[in-house]
């Protein structure tokens, strides 16, 4: 069965997918990661990988969704059926599932923080705090299992309610509604950033490349990070897709996705960093730069508490619109597989990531040491959340990018890009070739036995596992292209 539900105007997809891509990814942890990794040097390298395999990946998550018109697994189901390819690229709709309902367990559990800290931000529990108090503050939110739940269950149950509410009465509206204001609130930050934040420090720190700070840690960061925070590899953008109408262009559309997330995300990086080195704090303090110490740095600035409640809700908007992306795929499947009612659907992958959420929550008090995750793996479930994102989302990238290379006809890509030759075939070479590579590269470049002269080899035996990908769709009945 495809689905019914079509965007009710030209740039709604617009709106949803840069709900979507726009979140945590975005103002939690573009700016830790650039921090850690040089600032100016990472930025570097985030582009470069957003060009030759964010965009490329892109574009092809959301043209499998756009010309299946279903939910990503049935969506795949019927690809590889009408291609008269094997059955086994319907994995990427259920990897892009199991991606989802882990990502959401512990992203949830993040955002719930920021529930935390925009109320003692308000209640102005934080004026004139020093830094051993607001870390300490961090350290008992972490330490109770007890309010760590009720900041999850809250954030994904007001998720999931959107969801519920349907394709229209929930994501449509809450999107139009929520999109404009976060937008207002990062402008105010930024205003503020700027009053009382040092900016040219800020500037210079991410803006300015010094080449001895690029390293392959760096890269990979750059890597998991253009596919967490476009939201690719997990059915969000092939479930948007489906809705979105068969008119709207494609390629510009996911042009100016990319734009505006990055433009976010740089946004964001500038305002925290300006406000970070006005305090004089440490710009290189890892996940707890936004948790620890970002709230020092308003406690110590005229009207911080204000503030910076106003920017832990800018934070749980942009989550709440990202976590909608991620029930949507796996609610819609449930709806066209099973025919179940939406409100039954959207319970099922709500209660399911909410339960699985409960392994993080409890990781950082109950089983933070002895954890039968850190006995048998030597790190905790949240960890291993991560660590598992960081596998399936690349991996489903890879393999949406291969399937929409190798498998759809030169007439259908046109059809849905409508675009010119030129960037067709200049699309067409990135996805067959480049993205796969560089995911492949990079996947294997991680394992420390690798030696550096075998990379040459790794890249060959990409390029020729990609011609040997293409076999799998040669139908006899397809017309060869
Ligand atoms: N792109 C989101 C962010 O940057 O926070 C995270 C995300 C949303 C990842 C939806 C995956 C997804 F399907």
């Amino acid at each position: 069965m495809s689905t019914n539900n079509i965007w009710t105007h030209k740039g709604t997809f617009l709106l949803a997918a840069v709900g979507s891509a726009v979140g945590l990814g975005n103002l939690w942890r573009f700016p830790y990661l650039a921090g850690e990794n040089g600032g100016g040097a990472f930025l570097l390298v985030y582009i470069v990988t957003l060009c030759i395999v964010g965009v490329p990946i892109l574009i092809a998550e959301i043209l499998l969704g756009r010309s299946s018109r279903r939910s990503p697994i049935m969506g795949m189901r019927f690809l590889s059926r009408t291609h008269k390819a094997s059955r086994a690229w319907e994995s990427i709709g259920w990897l892009s599932a199991a991606a989802a309902l882990i990502i959401l367990s512990f992203y949830s559990v993040i955002a719930g923080w920021a529930l935390h800290y925009t109320w003692r931000m308000l209640t102005g529990a934080l004026i004139d705090a020093d830094a051993a108090t607001v870390a300490s503050g961090f350290e008992s939110l972490l330490a109770s299992p007890s309010l760590l739940t009720l900041y999850h269950t809250l954030f994904i149950a007001a998720s999931g309610l959107i969801v519920g509410l349907g394709v229209h009465r929930g994501i449509e509206n809450a999107l139009r509604l929520m999109m404009p204001a976060l937008l207002v609130i990062l402008l105010v930050i930024l205003t503020y950033s700027v009053m009382h934040g040092d900016m040219p420090a800020a500037a210079d720190f991410l803006l300015t490349l010094q080449l001895s700070d690029l390293s392959f840690e760096g890269w990979l960061a750059a890597m998991g990070q253009s596919f967490f925070t476009l939201s690719l590899g997990m059915g969000a953008l092939m479930a948007y897709g489906a809705y979105m109408p068969g008119k709207a262009s494609l390629s510009r559309t996911a042009l100016a996705i990319v734009i505006i997330d990055t433009a976010v995300a740089l946004i964001a990086g500038l305002a925290i960093f300006a406000l970070v080195f006005g305090a004089e704090l440490d710009p290189a303090e890892g996940p707890g730069l936004m948790f620890t110490t970002l709230p020092l740095a308003f406690t110590e600035m005229p009207g911080g508490s204000l503030i910076g409640a106003v920017f832990f809700v800018l934070v749980i908007g942009a989550a709440i619109s990202s976590a909608i992306s991620m029930i949507e795929p796996v609610a819609a499947f449930l709806v066209e597989r099973f025919d179940l009612s939406r409100a039954q659907s959207v319970a099922i992958m709500t209660i399911a990531c909410w339960g699985l959420g409960l392994l993080s929550v409890f990781s950082f008090n109950v089983w933070a040491s002895d954890s039968p995750f850190h006995t048998a793996l030597s790190i905790s479930a949240f960890e291993l959340m991560e660590l598992l994102t960081h596998i399936l989302m690349p991996l489903g990238g890879l393999m949406v990018a291969l399937f929409a290379g190798w498998a759809l006809t030169h007439g259908e890509i046109m059809k849905e890009l409508q675009t010119s030759e030129g960037w067709l075939h200049t699309w067409r070479f990135l996805v067959r070739f480049v993205s796969p590579a560089a995911v492949a590269f990079i996947f294997l470049r991680a394992i420390p036995q690798i030696e550096g002269y075998l990379i040459p080899l790794i890249g060959a035996v990409v390029i020729v596992g990609a011609f040997a990908a293409s076999r799998l769709f040669r139908a006899k009945h397809q017309p060869k292209h």
